[in-house]
């Protein structure tokens, strides 16, 4: 396989999810990154974050019964959908995959080998749990051995002392405070990047904004926003 790169357009991009929200599209955002997509899509597995359609589902029904994971996973799926539409649309072959099935690695590569953009979203699981869009990233560059992962989300980077560092280290993770008011079960900026300190294989990794010019960026393997080094 050719350089594969796993993007994660974090739920904040793509919904509204500010305190109160429920299933609120921001449908320009959308349209913006399925456009940039279009221009570029080789090798490459997308990750989506479920933002207002989800997070705040969890918070409602909780994940007490199956009624409450069937309603969670359909809230997740009406987005999924919405996105893989929008990017066929525009021509990108996005094939929508169900994490609460599992994930069935081989099966992905073997659709981006035939040219296919998977498109994953954070979901829960039979046994309710909640799979965040963010592990299966990590987890899919991981076992794809892909060499750029990146994450789109609503800030440009990691903010340090009022300023967007251009690499992250390890050692800053003590320093990492971001206010964030916001309904997420799934822990936000700092969960995020330890969750790629835990990466085990060479990947490059960015985190930056949900933008087209960004995008367009990561797309073309240039770096973007804040690196995450892990050494
Ligand atoms: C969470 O997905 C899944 C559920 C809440 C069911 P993510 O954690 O990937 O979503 P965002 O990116 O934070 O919105």
């Amino acid at each position: 396989m050719l350089e594969l790169k796993v993007l994660k357009i974090g739920g904040s991009v793509i919904t509204d999810k500010s305190l109160g929200s429920f299933e609120v599209l921001k449908k320009e955002k959308i349209s913006e990154i399925c456009e940039v997509i279009a221009e570029k899509y080789d090798n490459l597995v997308v990750v989506h974050g479920v933002g207002s359609f989800g997070h705040p589902h969890v918070k409602i029904y909780g994940l007490k019964d199956q009624v409450s994971i069937s309603k969670i996973h359909l809230a997740c799926l009406k987005l999924n959908q919405l996105i893989c539409e929008e990017l066929l649309k525009r021509g990108v072959p996005a094939l929508p995959i169900h994490p609460i099935e599992g994930i069935n690695f081989d099966f992905i590569k073997k659709s981006v080998n035939n040219g296919f953009v998977p498109v994953l979203h954070g979901d829960v699981t039979v046994d309710s749990r909640i799979i965040s869009g963010d592990d299966i990233a990590v987890e899919l560059a991981e076992k794809l051995n892909s060499k750029f992962l990146g994450f789109a989300t609503d800030v440009d980077g990691i903010i340090l002392n009022g300023k967007v560092i251009k690499k992250f280290c390890p050692e800053m993770l003590e320093a990492l405070w971001i206010v964030e008011k916001k309904i997420d079960v799934t822990g936000g900026m700092r969960k995020k990047v330890e969750k790629i300190l835990s990466l085990k294989t060479d990947c490059r990794v960015f985190i930056f904004k949900g933008d087209a010019g960004s995008l367009r960026k990561f797309l073309n393997f240039e770096p973007v926003g804040t690196e995450i080094c892990r050494q």
